[in-house]
């Protein structure tokens, strides 16, 4: 099964991060020195995808601009032997295509997904990553879902346990059946269930291996009557309907919700804390915070003119 494509859907308001997100859009926050999106592409290329499908929308440009080469940055980092910052940008230029696509009106997941039918061929299986949801551990994400795609000749969708308490912000998987511990055959898909309602505590983590019969689900589903928008949840639910074999796999790693600015403060400690270069300021000053909050107001003080 060849898998050499992405679709990332990066149309969003982002809503959950204003007024941030009014100018400059949320897949560019920081995480460190890289934006979030950098993050996502890191990981396509580790699973081994080269095609990018990037479905954005109006106020996103930054994120093309971002991936694109830039001369004049590189020969004068290069004068001043810097290149090494661009490096990991470099890689991407050289390995990945990018297409970008339009979503004229944001009318859901699902929608914003059918935008990139055209480049996905019949029969072919391709990935979706949802650039809010960071994952970080030792095998990329979306390569965990591709072995099990191949394997299993399936699509296959990313699940992970979350508390009761939790699970009304997911989509949420009903379970068929169980293969491994980690591994389970699906029999629908419930977008943001009631905790009373929910079928299961395995919740949706935003990578998927898809097949191409997904476009003629999401035909078939249409807007969602309660709140027009085409839902992925609902395509895949009637893909698996249609005789697809769906699975969800609980894949491994630590999740991070970049798209809120509490899931994007513990992304950007968390990651703080493992970088070589970073990790042993970030240790100091949350071991020594009573202090070194003491200090700032103590210098601050000392910069009050005494008479
Ligand atoms: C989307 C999906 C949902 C999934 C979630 C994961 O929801 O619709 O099924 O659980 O991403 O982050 P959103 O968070 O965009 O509302």
């Amino acid at each position: 099964m060849d898998i050499s494509k992405v679709i990332i859907p990066a149309a969003g308001l982002g809503t959950r991060f204003l007024p941030y997100t009014k100018a400059v859009p949320k897949e560019m926050l920081p995480l460190l020195n890289k934006p979030a999106i950098q993050y996502i592409a890191q990981e396509a290329l580790a699973s081994d995808i080269q095609q990018f499908l990037m479905v954005t929308s109006k106020g996103k440009n930054a994120i093309a601009d971002y991936f694109d080469a830039d001369p004049a940055l590189e020969l004068f980092l290069k004068e001043r032997n810097k290149t090494a910052l661009l490096n990991e940008l470099d890689k991407i230029a050289r390995t990945a295509h990018f297409s970008y696509i339009r979503q004229p009106e944001p009318l859901g997941l699902g929608h914003a997904i059918c935008m990139a039918r055209h480049a996905i061929a019949s029969k072919e299986y391709f990935g979706v990553m949802l650039p809010d949801d960071i994952i970080v551990g030792a095998t990329p994400a979306l390569l965990q879902l591709i072995r099990i795609a191949r394997q299993e000749r399936a699509s296959v969708i990313a699940v992970q346990e979350v508390p009761e308490e939790y699970i009304s912000m997911y989509g949420v998987v009903s379970i068929k059946k169980q293969f491994t511990p980690n591994l389970f055959q699906v029999a629908n898909l419930v977008e943001k269930p009631n905790k009373k309602d929910a079928p299961s505590n395995l919740a949706i983590i935003g990578r998927y291996v898809l097949s191409q019969k997904l476009f003629k689900a999401l035909d078939e589903v249409g807007y969602n009557q309660d709140h027009g928008e085409i839902q992925l949840t609902d395509g895949i639910t009637q893909m698996s309907k249609d005789g697809e074999k769906v699975l969800a796999y609980k894949v491994q790693g630590n999740r991070f919700d970049v798209g809120t600015p509490i899931g994007w403060i513990k992304a950007l400690i968390s990651l703080a804390s493992q970088d070589p270069y970073y990790a042993p300021h970030i240790r100091e000053f949350l071991m020594d915070f009573n202090t070194t909050t003491s200090f700032v107001y103590n210098s601050t003080k000392n910069l009050t003119p005494t008479l």
